[in-house]
C-alpha cells in the first residue's frame, strides 16, 4: 500500500526521529562497521543515515518512492536517488554494496520477493538488515491503538508481514543465517504532544483509518490525556531482522 507523504515531509523528522541507541543496536545487530558501503532502502529523509554517519565512518547512499522525503535528506547532504524499490530493479551493479538496511518500510512493499531479490543481487557478502513491527506488537504493544484506535490493528496486520513470513522469504531469495530480536524503543510520553502528532498522522496508518473513526479515536484520546494528573508514558517494540548473503 503506497503512502503519500508530501505533506508529511517537512515535520517527519520531528514526529519520528531515529535515535542513536536504535541506530546502534541496528548496527550492531547486523554488523555495520567502519569504511562499509550502505544502502539504505526507503531511506525517507534519512534519518537512520545521519545517525549511522555520526556513528562511524561510511559510505551511504538512500532510496526512496518519495520525492518530498528525498529532498529532505538531500538538504542533510546524503547521496539519495529516487526509485520505486516495490517494482524496478535496483539502480546498481551486482555485489556493490556490505549492508543494506530498511526501517519500517517493508509493509509498503507490493512485491517484497523483487525487493529482497534485488537486495540481495547488489549485496557484496554482507547483511540485509530489517527493521519492523510483529502482529504481536502491533496487536499488544501499541501505545494507543487497542484502547482508542481499534481499527488500526487490523490495517497494520493486513499490510506488515509477520516475522515468519519474512524470514521464510529471506530464505526463498538467497539469504542464510536469518535471526530476528525484539528491541525496545524510549519512553513515549501520553501528551500534548503526543497528540499534536497523532492529529497530524505522524504514523500511516491513521491515515488509512476511515476519517470518522479516527476523529472519534483522536476525541477520546484528547479527553484521555486531559483526564489524567500526570501523563502515562508507553514503551514502544520493534523488531530487528537479518539475513546474510554469503559470497
Ligand atoms: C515509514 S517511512 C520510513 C522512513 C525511514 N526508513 C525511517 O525509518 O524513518 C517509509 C518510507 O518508505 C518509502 N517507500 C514506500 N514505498 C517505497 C517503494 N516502493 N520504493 C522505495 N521507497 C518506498 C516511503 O516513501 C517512506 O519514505
Amino acid at each position: 500500500m503506497s503512502i503519500d507523504y508530501t505533506d508529511i515531509s517537512q515535520t517527519y523528522d520531528d514526529y519520528r526521529a531515529f535515535s542513536k541507541h536504535r541506530a546502534e543496536e541496528l548496527g550492531d545487530f547486523g554488523g555495520i562497521r567502519e569504511g562499509m558501503r550502505v544502502l539504505d532502502v526507503g531511506c525517507g529523509t534519512g534519518n537512520l543515515a545521519t545517525q549511522l554517519l555520526d556513528l562511524m565512518n561510511l559510505d551511504v547512499v538512500g532510496i526512496d518512492i518519495s520525492l518530498p522525503m528525498l529532498a529532505v535528506a538531500r538538504g542533510k547532504s546524503l547521496e539519495v536517488i529516487c526509485t520505486d524499490a516495490a517494482s524496478n530493479r535496483l539502480p546498481f551493479r551486482d555485489s556493490c554494496f556490505d549492508i543494506i538496511t530498511s526501517t519500517y518500510v517493508i509493509h509498503q512493499i507490493s512485491n517484497l520477493k523483487l525487493m529482497f531479490s534485488e537486495c540481495h543481487r547488489v549485496l557484496r557478502d554482507g547483511a540485509l538488515v530489517l527493521l519492523t513491527s510483529s502482529h504481536e506488537q502491533i496487536e499488544n504493544y501499541h501505545p494507543v491503538f487497542k484502547r482508542f484506535f481499534p481499527g488500526a490493528i487490523d490495517i497494520d496486520k493486513a499490510r506488515f508481514p509477520d516475522i515468519p513470513v519474512i524470514c521464510d522469504l529471506l530464505v526463498t531469495t538467497g539469504f542464510q543465517d536469518i535471526k530476528h530480536k525484539q528491541v525496545l524503543g524510549d519512553s513515549i510520553v501520553i501528551d500534548e504532544e503526543y497528540l499534536r502528532k497523532v492529529k497530524g498522522k505522524y504514523v500511516s496508518t491513521y491515515r488509512l483509518l476511515p476519517q470518522s473513526e479516527f476523529e472519534r479515536g483522536v476525541t477520546e484520546l484528547e479527553t484521555y490525556i486531559r483526564s489524567l494528573s500526570q501523563p502515562e508514558s508507553a514503551i514502544w517494540r520493534g523488531t530487528l531482522i537479518c539475513g546474510r548473503k554469503k559470497g
